[in-house]
């Protein structure tokens, strides 16, 4: 199949390399010449576990190609929409420039036939409102939302959870019945995209527009929700003197709760959840049904509530200034695995101690240049020189390397022994044994 890929950020440039590897002739576009010449060279412009590899091979096989010129996808059947939906600069819905700016480019050079696909997290109804101008042009749209983690990004696109194809519930189709449009053109033509995860039996639901757009819009909400309420808890333990490790462990095992998901610590950051949740919020209320997702400002708010925690907690650890006080903040991006500073907790807890006046030297196995591009008044370096000498150590993110540290050497380093485990992340016992002041996030 070809397949033209438009925008290769982070979901683009993984769904075109996963593409390719899976036999597909594919054209990534994207208007930034210098990540387009990056790709094409077969190096990824951001850190992603197996991704570097599959550019390579997909570069080297000939069927992996990028270009900055869209007329380079008019050979191409199906055409996904990668381009990112930021929250607005002005508000808290989603910016939808780029979404229509690729529509509308790539309309001049669609084919009777072709599919159109859009893969970006839109507010509901966009579907709808696109699907006008590409069936003028003889094509069809899909909206087939993307559900991958960064640092499982790979493994997510090539062999996902489940498929969700959302396509035109017209008059040929008056049933709800996913039997009656799977013979849909644009079903068939997804199919053969993703013949081998159908093959090895992925779930894959067919429905409509507004459906398909709400599924990415409430599996986030409901991530997001679940990472609050644990968090929620956590602040309820912390006036109680309870465990809420202990108590997340407690209720994950009712398999109607499940144990993932229930990490009380710094929060989410990245780019999805914090800004989806907001969009989601927005969207509700132009559709006149504010109070039906209202819940979710509670979730925003009790999520940057536990940042405000984190940096309490590092001040109490002073002695109740962090004015002039060496601190090592161990980890910038928003989670392990990834070099994303996007609405990072810990870049924004070691920012926030900066602002304390405090000497901060913040560490990261990958996202380092990120935090300095976004953060250039603060200091960086190596795990080593942030703890050297530190008043305080605040780990923020649970990178492997952190979690591995031994405790009894680190004490050698410090100029004192306390540490806020920011993600709650550390064995406790091994690090007080050690002589630590240890301090958890809803933990005694
Ligand atoms: C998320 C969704 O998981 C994915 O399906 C969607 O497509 C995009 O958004 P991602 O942003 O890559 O993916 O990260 P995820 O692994 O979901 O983590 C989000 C944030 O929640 C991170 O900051 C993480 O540290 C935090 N988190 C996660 C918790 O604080 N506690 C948890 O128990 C789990």
């Amino acid at each position: 199949m070809k397949i033209s890929v438009i925008g290769c950020g982070y979901l683009g440039a993984v769904h075109a390399a996963s593409m390719a590897s899976l036999g597909h002739e594919v054209i990534g576009i994207d208007v930034d010449a210098a990540k387009v010449e990056a790709l094409s060279a077969g190096r990824a412009p951001f850190f992603e576990p197996d991704l570097p590899e599959l550019l390579r091979e997909g570069v080297a096989s000939g069927l992996l190609k990028f270009s900055t010129d869209i007329a380079d996808a008019r050979d191409s059947r199906v055409h996904f929409i990668a381009v990112g939906t930021p929250q607005q600069k002005n508000g808290t819905g989603a910016d939808l420039t780029y979404v229509d700016a690729a529509v509308d480019a790539l309309l001049p050079y669609l084919n009777e036939g072709d599919l159109v696909v859009g893969k970006s997290t839109v507010p509901v109804g966009t579907a709808e409102r696109l699907a006008v101008d590409v069936e003028a042009a003889g094509a069809e749209l899909a909206w087939n939302p993307e559900f991958l983690r960064e640092g499982y990004a790979v493994k997510d696109t090539i062999a996902p959870d489940r498929l969700v194809y959302g396509v035109r519930r017209d008059s040929e189709v008056p049933s709800h019945h996913t039997k009656d449009m799977d013979h849909r053109p644009a079903v068939k033509l997804l199919n053969e995209v993703y013949a081998q995860a159908i093959a090895n039996g992925t779930p894959l639901v067919v429905t409509d527009y507004a459906t398909a757009e709400l599924v990415k819009a409430a599996a986030n909400a409901f991530l997001a929700t679940k990472i609050s309420f644990i968090n929620a808890m956590a602040e309820i333990a912390e006036v109680t003197g309870a465990d809420v490790t202990e108590l997340a462990d407690a209720i994950g095992h009712d398999v109607r709760i499940g144990r993932k998901f229930l990490n009380a610590g710094a929060g989410f950051g990245g780019g999805c959840l914090p800004k989806d949740i907001r969009a989601f919020a927005a969207r509700a209320e132009e559709l006149g049904r504010g109070e039906s997702v209202a819940f979710l400002k509670e979730v925003d708010a009790i999520n940057l509530r536990r940042r405000d925690r984190v940096v309490e907690l590092v001040v109490d650890a002073l002695g109740g200034s962090a004015y002039k006080k060496k601190v090592a903040v161990l980890g910038l991006a928003f989670k392990p695995n990834s070099d994303d500073t996007r609405d990072s907790p810990a870049l924004d807890v070691a920012v926030r101690l900066h602002g304390l006046g405090a000497q901060v030297l913040a560490t990261d196995p990958e996202a380092i240049a990120n935090s300095r591009l976004r953060h250039p008044q603060l200091s960086f370096g190596t795990t080593g020189e942030a703890l050297a000498d530190a008043d305080a150590v605040v780990l923020v993110t649970e990178w492997n390397e952190y979690k591995q540290l031994d405790p009894v050497e680190v004490a050698s380093l410090v100029n004192s022994a306390v540490i806020v485990d920011g993600r709650n992340c550390l064995d406790s016992k091994k690090w007080r044994a050690a002589g630590w002041t240890y301090i958890g996030l809803g933990r005694p």
